[in-house]
C-alpha cells in the first residue's frame, strides 16, 4: 500500500511539512544539500524506526530541536477506507515511540511489516564490496518479508549464539553446558541456513533475468551461498572440533552468523573486475529482484527509495532501470540533482509526481510539457 500522506517534523534540515506523494513514481529533484536524502531518511525512519546513514538518531534530529516526529498514512486514494496510520516520534537522548493505527507498538518491526521498504543508495555498494554482514542482511530482508516462520528461528539462533559465547568467555566453561549450546546453536543455524538457501534459490533466477535485461552480455552471473562453516559438514561436529580455539578467542568462529553470499560473474568474483557503473547495475538487479520476488510472494509491491539514481549510470541504463521499476510496480521515491535525466528515464510513465527540494522545503511541481506529452 503506498504512502499517500507524510508529515515530517524535526528531521535534519527539513522544514515541518506535509506531502502527498503519488502512488507510483515520485521524483525528488534539488541541488546538493537541499534535503533529498533527508526526505528518504525520514521515510526510512517511519518504516524501520532507524536511519540508514546515522547510527545515533540524535544526528538525524534537526540541530537545536528537542524531538522529531513522523506520521504517514498508507492507502491508494484519499477515499479508500482501509488505511494504515504509522507514527514515530523521539525526543533527543530519549527512546522511540511507535504507533500503528493509533495504538502504541513495542517494536519497529511492526512498522516494517506494515510498510515494507527497499533501499537503494550508495551504501548498497556494500552488497558487493562490504563485509558478509551486508549480504546476510540482504538475504534476511527477503526472509523477514516473505517467510514469517523464520522470525522465531532468528531469536533461537541469537540466544544460542549469545549463550555459547558467554560460556566460552568463562574461565572454566562447563563442558556439558557448552555441549548443550553447541547442539542448540547447530540446530538453529542449520535451520536458518536452509531458509536462506531456499530464498536464494528463488531469488537467483530473478537476478539473472534482471541483469540480462539491464546489461545484456555482461557475463554469466552466479550467486552461491556460503553457510558459515565447511559445506556439507555438520555444524555440531565443526563446533566440537574447534571448541578449544573458540575458548581461546572467546567467540564462535563458525556458524550461520558467518554465512555469506558469493557473487561471481563468468566464474570470477564480480567486485574484483566490474567497473563502478557495472557494479551499480548488478546491485540494482539484485535489489530490484528482491522487490520482484516480494511482489510474487506477497501479491503486492513494496516501496522503494532510490537515492541519486543518475550517479554513475549512463542514459541507457537509467532508462532500463526506470522501465524495470515500472514493470515491478509499487511506489518509489527517486532522487537526483537535475530533473532532466530522471524525466528522460521515466518518460512515457503515466503516474509521475515531480517534487522540487529547496532548502528543506519540498514542493510539488507540474511536469514539464515535454514529459506530459510523453505521458499520452
Ligand atoms: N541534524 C541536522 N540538522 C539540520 N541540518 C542538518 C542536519 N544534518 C544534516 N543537515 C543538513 O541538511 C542538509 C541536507 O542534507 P541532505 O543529505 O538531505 O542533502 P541532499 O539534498 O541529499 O544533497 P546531495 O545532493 O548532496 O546528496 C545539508 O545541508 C546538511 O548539512
Ligand atoms: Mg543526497
Amino acid at each position: 500500500m503506498p504512502l499517500r500522506k507524510l508529515s515530517i517534523a524535526g528531521i535534519r534540515n527539513l522544514a515541518s511539512q506535509t506531502l502527498f506523494p503519488g502512488p507510483a513514481t515520485n521524483l525528488l529533484v534539488g541541488p546538493n544539500g537541499s534535503g533529498k536524502t533527508s526526505l528518504l531518511e525520514a521515510i526510512h525512519v517511519l518504516a524501520r524506526g532507524r536511519s540508514f546513514r546515522a547510527r545515533a538518531m540524535d544526528a538525524v534530529v534537526t540541530h537545536g530541536a528537542s524531538q522529531c516526529s513522523l506520521y504517514g498514512e498508507l492507502g491508494m486514494a484519499e477515499s479508500e477506507s482501509r488505511v494504515h496510520q504509522l507514527g514515530v516520534s523521539r525526543e533527543t537522548g530519549g527512546g522511540f515511540r511507535y504507533r500503528l493505527d493509533g495504538e502504541s507498538v513495542g517494536a519497529a518491526s511492526v512498522l516494517a511489516e506494515a510498510l515494507p521498504l527497499l533501499l537503494i543508495n550508495s551504501g548498497s555498494f556494500g552488497l558487493l564490496e562490504g563485509p558478509p554482514r551486508v549480504r546476510r542482511q540482504f538475504l534476511d530482508w527477503g526472509l523477514f518479508h516473505t517467510a514469517s516462520d523464520t522470525h522465531p528461528l532468528w531469536r533461537q539462533h541469537l540466544r544460542a549464539l549469545q549463550q555459547r559465547n558467554a560460556l566460552l568467555r568463562q574461565s572454566r566453561p562447563d563442558a556439558r553446558l557448552v555441549d548443550l549450546w553447541d547442539l542448540r546453536l547447530a540446530e538453529s543455524a542449520e535451520a536458518l541456513n536452509v531458509k536462506r538457501q531456499a530464498y536464494l534459490a528463488e531469488l537467483s533466477p530473478l537476478v539473472v533475468q534482471l541483469i540480462t535485461s539491464l546489461s545484456p552480455g555482461l557475463g554469466e552471473l552466479r550467486l552461491s551461498f556460503y553457510p558459515g562453516w565447511e559445506r556439507d559438514a555438520s555444524l555440531y561436529r565443526v563446533l566440537k572440533g574447534c571448541r578449544d580455539r573458540d575458548i581461546m578467542q572467546g567467540a564462535s568462529q563458525f556458524g550461520a552468523h558467518r554465512a555469506d553470499l558469493r557473487v561471481r560473474m563468468d566464474g570470477r568474483p564480480a567486485q574484483a573486475f566490474l567497473s563502478r557503473g557495472q557494479i551499480k547495475v548488478l546491485i540494482l538487479a539484485m535489489l530490484l529482484a528482491q522487490g520482484a520476488h516480494f511482489r510474487q510472494r506477497r501479491g503486492k509491491p513494496c516501496l522503494s527509495l532510490v537515492d541519486d539514481l543518475p550517479a554513475e549510470l549512463d542514459d541507457c541504463h537509467r532508462r532500463r532501470v526506470a522501465s524495470l521499476m515500472q514493470e515491478i510496480g509499487g511506489q518509489c521515491f527517486v532522487t537526483g540533482t537535475d530533473a532532466g535525466p530522471l524525466l528522460d528515464a521515466w518518460a512515457g510513465t503515466a503516474e509521475i509526481k515531480l517534487f522540487h527540494v529547496e532548502q528543506g522545503r519540498i514542493a510539488e511541481k507540474p511536469l514539464p510539457t515535454s514529459a506530459k506529452e510523453n505521458d499520452q
